[in-house]
């Protein structure tokens, strides 16, 4: 059996994508689809992990390190977040290495949003044996692709034997929107530009939550951002990360701030569907 870990489920915090294999709840001893439509035996294969759990990694490993594919993760969550990692928290999957399991960087949002140019992969130093990509890569077309070491990616058809193809995939339209949406944002500073911006606006909603909800937190990196609705306040506003939570251990919201999907859950009040 090829088990795939990844924090796909609400509660790990993930999510990458409508597809079978990654529509799957629990952990690594109970687990279900998590959509109706999907057959169990794709729930035998996907083992959610948290996000940002250094612990649970190791212990996965030692039961089941041999019979692991993949794992699939991104720098930071995006979809039920936003959530950045604690430092060091991808090194440790990188050190799962010796298993030979691949370990998938999913950058669907942080790719040419987070780091710009050199994806969140490059802004935070760690290289991962395949990439996905989509969304920004289309120029506002629709798109998907993956990238990664040339080993790995000759394993793909027509080098491979791991059969790739599909009606619109190199789809020129969506190429050519793409490179051009890429090379101009290249070109005129586009990410300084955006990035700038929203810092501005995540420390100008800092002020706001400071004076008048200091139990919420404002969460993003480079062009993202949110305000998570979380409940507890710290005991001091002095020092806290300035313009969205970093993960910083020193700051007096560190423990507040949400490591994972079901922290940011735990924030989703009455309030929030009110407002949001
Ligand atoms: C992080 C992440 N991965 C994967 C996907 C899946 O992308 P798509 O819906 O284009 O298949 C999404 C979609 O929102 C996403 O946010």
């Amino acid at each position: 059996m090829a088990y795939r870990l990844r924090q796909n489920c609400r509660d790990a915090g993930g999510y990458h994508g409508g597809h079978e294999s990654f529509l799957v709840d629990g952990d690594v001893d109970e687990r279900e689809p998590s959509s109706a439509g999907v057959p169990s035996a794709f729930a035998e294969e996907t083992i959610p992990v948290p996000f940002n759990d250094e612990d649970a990694i190791p212990d996965i490993f030692e039961r089941h390190g041999s019979e692991i594919a993949a794992v699939l993760t991104e720098l930071a969550l995006g979809n039920h977040g936003i959530v950045l990692s604690v430092e060091g928290y991808h090194e440790t999957l990188r050190e799962r290495d010796d298993y030979g399991s691949l370990l998938i960087f999913d950058e669907i949002i942080t790719g040419f949003r987070v780091g710009g140019l050199q994806w969140a992969q490059g802004k935070y130093d760690i290289e991962p044996d395949l990439t996905m990509f989509a969304k920004i890569i289309g120029g506002g077309f629709p798109v998907g692709a993956i990238g990664g070491r040339a080993e790995v990616m000759q394993a793909f058809t027509p080098t491979g034997d791991v059969f790739e193809s599909g009606t619109f995939n190199g789809h020129l339209v969506t190429m050519v929107a793409g490179l051009e949406t890429l090379q101009f944002a290249k070109d005129h500073d586009v990410y300084m530009h955006i990035n700038d911006l929203s810092e501005r606006l995540r420390a100008g909603l800092q002020d706001i939550v400071e004076e008048h909800a200091p139990e919420y937190t404002v969460a993003g990196t480079d062009s993202m951002f949110k305000l998570l609705f979380t409940h507890d306040e710290p005991e001091t506003m002095v020092d806290h990360c300035s313009a969205g939570c970093k993960q910083r251990p020193d700051c007096p919201r560190f423990e507040l701030c949400p490591k994972t999907g079901a922290d940011v859950a735990a924030g989703e009040t009455d309030r929030w569907k009110r407002i949001f």
